[in-house]
């Protein structure tokens, strides 16, 4: 896709973010999408253009819980994991705006998504398998993948999950290239989305990503 945040000059660039950002209201923006797609990498770097804060689900839910996530399945189970994930979320979604990322997993609870439809515009990074076995097989921290074949599992999940995660507001393509330039592709997805026209450089509505204007 173009990345028109990154040909704009700076000033360009600032308006368009600060119109982002106003147009955003008190909504967050909700990164979801499978382990390894980039969404705290992401998260963080799009945050930073924005000025928001950023916020990682997982990491609030070992605050919460004063356990790391493998020891929280390990000690009480998924089910138990699960049930934090959404009431975490669902507190999280209320100290809007900001950035939030959230575990591969979260999206998946319908109360959860219903929580993000009401406060937030989601946005699903997809990656390919390929994509996401090299950036997993990195750290070991993952209680889902550390039992059985990664790449099993990862096939599992991208098949049960991704048409669920299509119903995000946004989708773009987590790929291979260096993090700006994803962040580049989500705020121009995001500019679209939230009728930036004028920032957009007028050609929001033809933005492939672009699926329905936020009321
Ligand atoms: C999970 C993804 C993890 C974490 C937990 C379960 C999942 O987060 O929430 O291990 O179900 O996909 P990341 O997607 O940030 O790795």
């Amino acid at each position: 896709m173009t990345l028109r945040l990154a040909e704009h000059n700076k000033d360009d660039r600032e308006r368009r973010l600060a119109e982002i950002r106003q147009s955003l209201g008190s909504r967050s923006i909700v990164l979801i999408g499978l382990m390894g797609a980039g969404k705290t990498a992401v998260g963080r770097r799009l945050a930073n253009w924005l000025d928001l804060p950023f916020i990682d689900a997982d990491s609030e839910i070992e605050a919460a819980a004063a356990q790391s996530i493998k020891e929280i399945f390990a000690e009480h189970g998924e089910a138990y994991f699960r049930e934090g994930e959404r009431k975490v979320i669902a507190r999280l979604l209320d100290g809007g705006p900001q950035v939030l990322a959230t575990g591969g997993g979260a999206y998946m609870n319908p109360r959860t998504r219903a929580a993000i439809k009401a406060r937030g515009i989601s946005i699903w990074l997809k990656a390919d398998l390929r994509v996401l076995l090299k950036r997993v097989g990195r750290r070991d921290h993952r209680p889902l993948l550390a039992v059985g074949d990664p790449e099993a599992v990862m096939k599992k999940l991208m098949a049960e999950r991704g048409p669920i995660y299509a119903g995000a507001d946004i989708t773009v393509e987590s790929r291979d290239v260096p993090h700006d330039v994803i962040v580049g592709a989500v705020a121009d997805a995001l500019a679209a989305e939230l009728g930036c026209e004028a920032a957009s450089g007028g050609s929001a509505k033809e933005t492939p990503q672009r699926r329905k204007k936020v009321q």
